[in-house]
């Protein structure tokens, strides 16, 4: 099948890569001219396993091309949109200026039968006001299909996803809508991937509660670390002990400086405007909470620091391991761990962070903190050592090395990633969230 995707950054370049592994024909368009000229030479524009292989492949295989020409959709039946919906400056609500622009930019080009795919994050509703402008104005018909990929597993997330959501009109064109998608997705269907077929609300929606769901779950491992830490119980036991209960599960129950990231934070803000434009307010004021619980580890990881230096960090060496949100990710979007070395620097620490692959986005960000590629001279006589995003490299660090390059011996770890006992025993103070 031939495919357009318009919206190049971090769903839209997996996707595009990942329908061609598929065996469709894609062309990828974004309004960026430099992101399309590192992707047309098979370059990711971010950290992603995987990404530049599939690139590299598809475009040598001569179905797989990018261009800043929306026009160059043309030639395309099925029109995916996985342009951004980030928070609105000053606001909870969502952004919605790139996806309007995407569509209206798009109608032009479409034709009589084409298929526009919704891939965005949007608030519930959106669909519906776009599929009346997009049957207006071409005979295209629109669906909304969810993208649940995360950051470090995007490929693998995209080509084998582990559901399926078609949000489609009634009647006709909505079960036209469904065959297309189930030929565009013939390698999932045929792996009796469950599919939900649905309205677009229920779509829409399937998105962020699934996402308010995760975050909701981080943030009651995050508020029983307090209760922990203030009665002496150990959360990351506590968590295996629940996980072991097949109704909740060990998964998304890892305490700590708490979840980031360019989907939860921003997408149950996003939840919370919408259901307060609906009315419906006081039905996830929740959402509210789960994200002051997110905010406040932070709070508690700053207050760690400051009091294993004693109440004052001014010109202490704090080494801070970890800038990304996550590990598998250059993605410095509402990092708690970037958030962490930023306040630290502003309370007058000599802050040295370090990250294998997030150096450069905090940067641009963060131009006046000091970053090194080398953890060993961030760790180099450093008062206080923090542990913010849990990669392998930080895990696999040999205590007794580091208390020989450090000054201090005080471990914090914001990601409860260490081994206490090792950590211990090779003479640190060792202080994770939530444990004794
Ligand atoms: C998330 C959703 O998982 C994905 O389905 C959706 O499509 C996009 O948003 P992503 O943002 O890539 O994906 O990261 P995820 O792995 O969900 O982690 C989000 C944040 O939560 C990270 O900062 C992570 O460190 C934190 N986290 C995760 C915890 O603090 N504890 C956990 O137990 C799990």
């Amino acid at each position: 099948m031939k495919l357009s995707v318009i919206g190049c950054g971090y769903l839209g370049a997996v996707h595009a890569a990942s329908m061609v592994e598929l065996g469709h024909e894609v062309v990828g368009i974004d309004v960026d001219p430099a992101k399309i000229a590192l992707l047309s030479e098979g370059k990711a524009p971010f950290f992603e396993p995987g990404l530049p292989e599939i690139l590299t492949k598809a475009i040598a295989s001569g179905r797989l091309r990018f261009s800043t020409d929306i026009a160059d959709a043309s030639g395309a039946s099925v029109h995916f949109i996985g342009v951004g919906t980030p928070q609105r400056k000053g606001e909870y609500a969502a952004d919605l200026t790139y996806v309007d622009a995407a569509i209206d930019a798009l109608i032009p080009h479409l034709s009589d039968g084409d298929l526009v795919v919704g891939k965005s994050t949007v608030p519930v509703g959106t669909a519906e006001r776009l599929a009346a402008r997009v049957e207006a104005q071409s005979g295209a018909t629109l669906a909304w299909n969810p993208e649940f990929l995360r950051e470090g597993f995007a490929v693998k997330d995209t080509i084998e996803p582990d559901r399926l959501v078609y949000g489609v009109p009634g009647g006709d064109a909505g079960v036209r809508a469904k065959e297309t998608l189930n030929a565009v997705y013939a390698a999932a269907i045929a792996r009796d991937t469950p599919l939900v077929v649905t309205d677009y609300a229920t779509a829409e929606l399937v998105k962020v509660s699934a996402n308010a769901f995760l975050a909701t779950k981080i943030s009651f491992i995050n508020a029983m670390a307090e209760i922990a830490d203030a009665s002496g119980a150990d959360v990351t036991q506590l968590a295996d002990a629940i996980g072991f209960d097949a109704r909740i599960g060990r998964r998304f129950l890892n305490a700590g400086v708490g979840f980031g990231g360019g989907c939860l934070p921003k997408d149950i803000r996003a939840f919370s405007a919408r259901a307060e434009e609906l009315g419906r307010g006081d039905s996830v004021t929740f959402l509210k909470e789960v994200d002051a619980i997110n905010l406040r580890q932070r709070d508690r990881l700053v207050q760690m620091v400051v009091d294993a230096l004693g109440g004052n960090v001014f010109l202490k060496k704090v080494a801070v391991l970890g800038l990304a949100f996550k590990p598998m990710s250059d993605d410095v979007r509402d990092s708690p761990a970037l958030d962490v070395a930023v306040r630290l620097h502003g309370l007058g620490a000599n802050v040295i962070a370090t990250d294998p692959e997030a150096i450069a986005n905090s940067r641009r960000l963060h131009p006046q903190l000091t970053f090194t590629e080398d953890v060993n001279e961030a760790l180099t006589e450093a008062d206080v050592v923090v542990v913010v995003t849990e990669w392998k490299e930080f895990r696999a660090l040999d205590p007794a090395e580091v208390l020989a390059a450090t000054s201090g011996s005080v471990i914090i770890d914001g990601r409860n990633c260490l081994d206490p006992v090792a950590w211990r025993a090779a003479g640190w103070t060792y202080q994770g969230m939530g444990r004794p």
